[in-house]
Order: structure tokens, then sequence, then C-alpha cells
């Protein structure tokens, strides 16, 4: 396990063993069946390529309206619990007071992506974004508060996990691309990333 930071954002490289990803995997699964992955529509037009759901309290979610938080799956029911497995990385690198409250499944499939944004819906900047990837590589692209910074990328493989706090909190960040089928994890390829926030 090795431990970088590039401006600001602390990546733990192989925090998780193959194990360790393949409980998560499997922690998830009852997860998806309670809260199938759905592709949102964005408010430009059109949808994500990315599909994605989320556990806990809180759920993200676009339509042609805006980005938002919401308490239930498009389908009416509420969000499933946060799978313990999960909510482990949290405490194991997070030294706070309160549990993530949202965690949202982003799943890539080959050729998808996720453009340069902000985290910025959540009442209290205060509280880390915790990022877990499994599966195949991504490019992750970090930058700073401002749009127009200059980035810099690194490729995040399964069981890395990012924590997003203190400068980088607000930093812009976004996945130019995955490499399809880089990883064994899933039997049908592709990438999963997790993020634990804490909303209200
Ligand atoms: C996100 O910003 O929600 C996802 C980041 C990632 O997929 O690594
Ligand atoms: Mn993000």
């Amino acid at each position: 396990m090795a431990r970088l930071k590039v401006r600001g954002f602390e990546i733990h490289k192989g925090f998780l063993s193959v194990e360790a990803q393949q409980a998560l995997i499997h922690a998830l699964r009852p997860v998806l069946r309670a809260a199938p992955l759905f592709s949102p529509d964005v408010p430009g037009g059109g949808q994500m390529s990315v599909r994605m759901t989320s556990a806990g309290r809180f759920g993200w979610y676009s339509d042609k309206s805006g980005y938002r938080y919401i308490e239930q799956h498009p389908s009416g029911q509420a969000w499933p619990e946060i799978p313990s497995d999960v909510l482990r990385v949290w405490t194991d690198l997070v030294d706070r007071d309160r549990m993530p409250d949202c965690c949202l499944f982003n799943y890539y499939g080959e050729g998808a992506r996720m453009g340069l944004h902000q985290d910025k819906d959540e009442a209290d900047f205060s509280y880390p974004v915790v990022s877990i990837s499994l599966g195949d590589d991504g490019l992750l692209r970090m930058g700073g508060t401002a749009r127009k910074e200059k980035t810099e990328s690194i490729w995040l493989n399964s069981g890395d996990v990012v924590v997003m706090g203190g400068d980088a909190r607000l930093a812009y960040h976004g996945v130019d691309r995955i490499r399809f089928r880089s990883s064994r994890l899933l039997p049908k390829g592709g990438r999963v990333n997790l993020t634990l926030r804490v909303v209200t």
C-alpha cells in the first residue's frame, strides 16, 4: 500500500486487498437488487454515460430540472442501507463524529466517462468525500477549486481509495476514460466507483 497526495487528493493505492474488494462486491449485490442501476438524464439534455444508484438515507439524482439528493430510488422505494463493509472504509480513513448518509454507486461500462465537476451539494464541507475504486482502471483527473486551473491525472486501480478533504474537498475532478476489461474483479467488466458523503 502506498499513499500519495496529488493536488490535495489523498490517494491510498492498494488500500483494499483482492479479498476485501471481492467482499465489497458481494455486499453490494443486495443493494443493486433493491435499487437497480439507472441512467440519469442531465440538465443540459441527454443522459449520463455512467449508470448509477445509491445506498443510505440520500441518493444522488439528476434529471432535466437539475442535480440533487433525493430520499427514494426513482422506483419510489427508499434507498437500501449502506453495507457495513463499505462503512468500514470510512471509519478506517476518517476520524470524525459522523458516518456517511449517502453511498453513490457509479458503474462505468465500456466508453463511460464523467466530466469535470465539483461535489458541492452537501451541507458541511468539513467532511471529506471518500471514493472507492473497484474493477477496471479509471483515469482520474484532478484540478483546483476553479474550473480553469491546471489538472493532473492518475490511473486508479481496483482497491484504490481516494479521500477528497481539506483543500481538495471542493476541487474539480472527473474520469476521462476507463480501461475496459483491465480487471477481472467484475465478471462482465467495467468499473465501479463508490463515493461516501455526509449530505446534511
Ligand atoms: C465521482 O466524482 O462521483 C466519481 C469519481 C470516480 O469515478 O472516481
Ligand atoms: Mn464527484
